[in-house]
């Protein structure tokens, strides 16, 4: 683990230790609490690339107009400059808090740095940043990604058990450079390497898009005849690569089987189908439980460093079971 190891604490409201700082221990609420109404709070999202990112925004904003703390919010379009450029703007505005989802892991560092030195304190939501300074920022909240790419490869390591020939796994990586990517790859990778027949043949990037995922699969199966499995790092990539396997003439789910991340509706449908064969979920609802650091912090006290929100998996009874009740 690159960052912030050991920190694990399960998703809940009660991980926020209410009260417990001395000073303004880098909350930004040495002078006291604002009212909730005349807090301002900006947040750099990456963008719009997948279901997922739609259902953690409209879950975000809806936690921060619930909670009546005005969000100034801002789509990066998945560039690490864009991203930049809103949290520089929101320095500039001098909003209390900055909360974002960094595109990439690398690269943060001046631009904290200017938050830090403006006394504005940062939480990061979802992806981690790859730096050594943890003074950075207060929280991360957020999936552990590289166990979600370990869930993925014990389904496929199971899946394959008593197979005693090669099995050609096809990769759809999320964003270079985004945390999910590099983690979800690694977990995978550090799963699967138990079974030497289960091999990694090809591993592309469709930047967690549908897309992007279809693109990179057409080109997949043009290049590769016998692929069995593709690991997609996002259930948009995968989604993409159904569409491009079906084109194919092949049976997704069955001529090639499919794993993917997230759970989002389309990918649970998929699944239930028997298009998709099982999915590790990947929570965007971090609405209330960033809300809930922000007050905390307003109200002088500390938050875990490292929040990690609780998941499961599903398999295609376990899909066919949730969907009616899925939120996203
Ligand atoms: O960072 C979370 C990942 O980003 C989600 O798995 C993916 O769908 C999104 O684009």
């Amino acid at each position: 683990m690159k960052k912030l190891i050991g920190i694990a604490a399960a998703a809940s409201l009660a991980l926020v230790l209410a009260g417990c700082a001395g000073g303004d221990g880098g909350t930004g609420a040495a002078e006291g609490p604002k009212a909730l109404d005349e807090l301002v709070v900006g947040f750099a999202q990456v963008g719009a690339e997948s279901g997922w990112r739609t259902a953690n925004t409209k879950d975000i904003q809806a936690s921060f107009e619930e909670a009546g703390i005005e969000l100034k919010f801002s789509d990066a379009q998945q560039k690490q400059e864009n991203q930049i450029k809103a949290i520089r703007s929101y320095i500039q505005q001098g909003v209390d808090y900055i909360a974002f989802s960094p595109v990439v892991e690398t690269g943060w560092d001046a631009v904290l740095n200017e938050a830090k030195a403006a006394g504005i304190p940062v939480v990061l939501t979802d992806r981690a940043v790859d730096s050594k300074d943890e003074s950075l920022y207060v929280s991360f909240l957020g999936s552990d990604f590289i166990e979600e790419g370990k869930k993925a490869g014990q389904w496929v390591l199971d899946e394959y058990a008593d197979v005693t020939e090669p099995v050609n796994i096809v990769q759809l990586e999320g964003t270079t450079g985004a945390a999910p990517a590099i983690d979800r790859a690694e977990g995978f990778a550090d799963v699967i390497a138990e079974n030497p027949n289960l091999e990694v043949i090809e591993s592309q990037t469709g930047d967690f898009t549908r897309a992007g995922g279809k693109q990179v699969m057409e080109a997949m199966l043009k290049s590769n005849p016998d692929i069995d499995l593709v690991y997609a790092h996002n259930d948009d990539m995968g989604l993409g690569a159904i569409e491009a396997i079906e084109a194919a003439g092949l049976v997704p789910g069955q001529d090639i089987k499919i794993v993917t991340v997230d759970a989002v509706k389309d990918g649970m449908q998929a699944l239930a189908d028997g298009k998709i064969n099982f999915i590790v979920e990947c929570s965007p609802l971090l609405g209330a439980q960033l809300v809930d650091i922000i007050k905390t912090l307003n109200d002088g006290g500390t938050v875990e460093p490292r929040i990690i929100t609780e998941e499961t998996t599903f398999t295609q009874e376990q899909a066919i079971e949730a969907l009616p009740d899925r939120q996203y």
